[in-house]
């Protein structure tokens, strides 16, 4: 659990011939074991707002701050997956999640364990001996949040984790996504382009356009929730008419 917190933060980027002004004057506060979701039109500042909070990248302005101190100084403790994570071409899926252990410093059999089960939660087991060049994108996708999960940190970003899945194992991800947060109740903020996955997974649905948030929702459908409900597509109808 980690508490992410932003005070009047922007972030421009400048080029020669003009500046864009990715993310502009948010304020959020995320709180500890919740699951925030993130809408809004291609180039609205999503994926530039999740960089801030993982400390990839500066603000030009602002502060970001976390219950494990100031965010921006060094990248944060969190399970990343953003929406161009590469996996090592020559190492295999086994190896790549090993890799992606070692700081842990965990014993080895513990560190196979972990990403068996990370891999089987994925339905990617039997793929362990495979290179990345074998993959589809949508394997190589599930195999992005395994090695992400591995790790169980207290702060999950996830930039579009399921955009290449098809139907089915979208949704086969979607319900365990929500069964490992359940387990272990991180902070998850997750970025989509899907309104009904944004009202089936979160406690709260963030809008963004031009670089601000425009809407914040709390989703008070109890768990599970059943897309077929009245309810739950009157929130999508809402969340959609947020984006404008
Ligand atoms: N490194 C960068 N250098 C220059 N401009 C950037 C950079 N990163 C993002 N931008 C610009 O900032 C704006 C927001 O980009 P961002 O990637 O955050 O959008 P997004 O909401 O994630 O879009 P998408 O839904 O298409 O992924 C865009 O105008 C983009 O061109
Ligand atoms: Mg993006």
């Amino acid at each position: 659990m980690r508490t992410i917190e932003l005070r009047r933060v922007s972030r421009e980027f400048r080029s020669a011939d003009a500046t864009v002004a990715a993310v502009s004057d948010v304020s959020v506060a995320v709180q500890p074991g919740s699951f925030t979701t993130i809408v809004g039109l291609s180039g609205c500042g999503k994926t530039t707002l999740l960089r801030l909070m993982a400390g990839l990248i500066e603000p030009t302005s602002g502060i970001l701050h976390s219950d494990e101190g100031p965010i921006g100084i060094m990248r944060h403790t969190a399970a990343l997956v953003f929406q161009d994570a590469r996996l090592l071409p020559w190492l295999n899926v086994e190896t790549n999640l090993l890799l992606a252990l070692r700081r842990e410093r965990l014993p080895r059999n513990e560190a196979r364990e972990r990403v068996s089960s990370a891999l089987s939660s994925v339905g990617m087991f039997s793929w362990r001996s495979a290179y990345p060049r074998a993959l589809s994108g949508g394997m190589a996708q599930r195999i992005n949040l395994a090695r992400a999960l591995c790790r169980r940190q207290k702060l999950w970003l996830l930039d579009e984790p399921f955009s290449a899945l098809d139907a089915i194992n979208r949704r086969a991800l979607q319900t365990e996504l929500l069964r490992l947060w359940s387990e272990t109740s991180p902070t998850v903020v997750l970025v989509t382009h899907d309104v009904p996955e944004a009202v089936l997974l979160s406690d709260r649905i963030l809008t963004m356009s031009d670089g601000r948030i425009i809407s914040d929702r709390s989703v008070g459908l109890p768990r599970p929730r059943t897309p077929t409900d009245h309810a739950f597509g009157e929130m999508v109808a809402e969340t959609f008419a947020t984006l404008g």
